[in-house]
């Protein structure tokens, strides 16, 4: 065997041997590089007679050909075999959920401020908001309440002393306020009639036990119209019962009540099946008070500017945890506010789970709880 037989045998090992592309590229260098050990030999052709330099260059080209034809297929061996390792690390099996399930929950409340929402908005209602902190002029006086009024005592609303640099003064103090009706009179200093609005929000009151919190939230319902009486009214608080605690059949009944923001004032109660294991809304003979309404007083009118000759209206406030805790079996308030995960994981409800008067209000797609 020649030499240059010796040396194409040598490095056709060295390739098959190669196992990885960079140990290949060396084969490839230390062979036809500059100083590889063909382009070596082909430096020789110069200094060998004319008839064998001839010869020895054909020999020398062809196996340099065939070697450049082995590098090239063990280059692709190479490659495909690096490739199906990379996809084999890299396996993703896409029958897995593309993500963990959620852990957050929607809390009762927050959920059931959604669904009154969507009701009242499919009525054409806005959604209005004010303060927390509140001047007795919204929280009582414009809403037509005396100041020896019971509901001012210091035992049930919280006053807040907006001028530090003095003594406390019971008549000029700020209050975080003890009902959302003052946002009925924030509406209407703003604004002109007609007026649709619902005001959610948080309130205070100096309170505790298993159904009163210290705060809490109510929904304010304001309607002010040329005409608008108690039988519009009751339409709309029966068809938001309705729509709310998801009962066709709902009975409803209203109560005469005292308010002194409203004339007349009324208690409405919804028909419900109670006993000592459970309460059922819609059924059965006994009554629920859920909330307090009637027409605005002429005088509430007054202090906000608006004509009581040529405007009327009615409003309504609710109690929206109790809402909750109706509608969702919940039996104490307190727990609410007390941040135990165990309790939201077992009374909240899903994060996607939208409440919708076109897609349902509590129970869509079966994503709720
Ligand atoms: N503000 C009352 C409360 O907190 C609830 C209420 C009753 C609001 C009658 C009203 C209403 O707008 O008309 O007890």
């Amino acid at each position: 065997m020649s030499d240059i037989d010796i040396i194409k045998k040598e490095i056709e090992e060295q390739i098959l041997n190669a196992d990885n592309l960079k140990a290949l590229d060396d084969v490839r260098v230390n062979a036809l590089g500059k100083k590889g050990r063909i382009t070596e030999l082909l430096k020789t052709l110069g200094s060998l007679p004319i008839e064998e330099r001839i010869e020895f260059g054909k020999k020398i080209n062809a196996v340099k050909a065939e070697l450049e034809l082995k590098l090239t297929s063990q280059k692709e061996v190479l490659e495909t075999k690096q490739l199906n390792e990379k996809l084999k690390k890299e396996i993703i099996d896409v029958s897995l959920p593309c993500r963990p399930e959620t852990q957050g929950r929607i809390h009762p409340v927050s959920k059931v401020y959604e669904e009154v929402v969507a009701i009242f908005a499919e009525m054409g209602f806005e959604v209005a908001d004010g303060p927390e902190i509140e001047d007795q002029f919204h929280n009582f006086n414009a809403l037509n309440t005396p100041p020896n009024h019971p509901a001012r005592q210091m035992q049930d609303t919280f006053y807040v002393n907006n001028d530090v640099s003095k003594e406390f003064d019971m008549d000029s103090a700020y209050v975080v306020r003890t009902q959302t009706s003052s946002v009925q009179i924030r509406t209407m200093e703003k604004k002109q009639p007609p007026i649709r609005i619902i005001a959610p929000g948080r309130t205070y009151r100096s309170d505790y036990d298993a159904t009163h919190t210290p705060m809490f939230h109510q929904v304010e319902g304001l309607v002010i119209d040329k005409k608008t009486t108690m039988a519009d009214l009751k339409g709309c608080l029966y068809d938001f019962m309705k729509e709310f605690f998801e009962v066709d059949d709902l009975k409803v009944r209203f109560r005469p009540s005292y308010f002194p923001f409203t004339e007349p004032s009324a208690e409405m109660d919804i028909g419900c099946l109670k006993n000592k294991t459970e309460l059922k809304i819609g059924a059965g003979t006994d009554w629920l008070e859920v909330l307090g309404c009637g027409m605005v007083h002429p005088n509430v009118l007054k202090a906000c500017n608006i004509d009581p000759e040529e405007y009327q209206g009615f409003a309504f406030g609710v109690g929206l945890d109790r809402l909750a805790m109706l509608k969702y079996g919940i039996p104490d308030l307190r727990t609410f506010f007390e941040s135990d995960v165990r309790w939201i994981k077992n009374y909240g409800f899903a994060p996607l789970d939208i409440s919708s008067m076109t897609i349902g209000l509590s129970g869509n797609g079966g994503l709720t709880r």
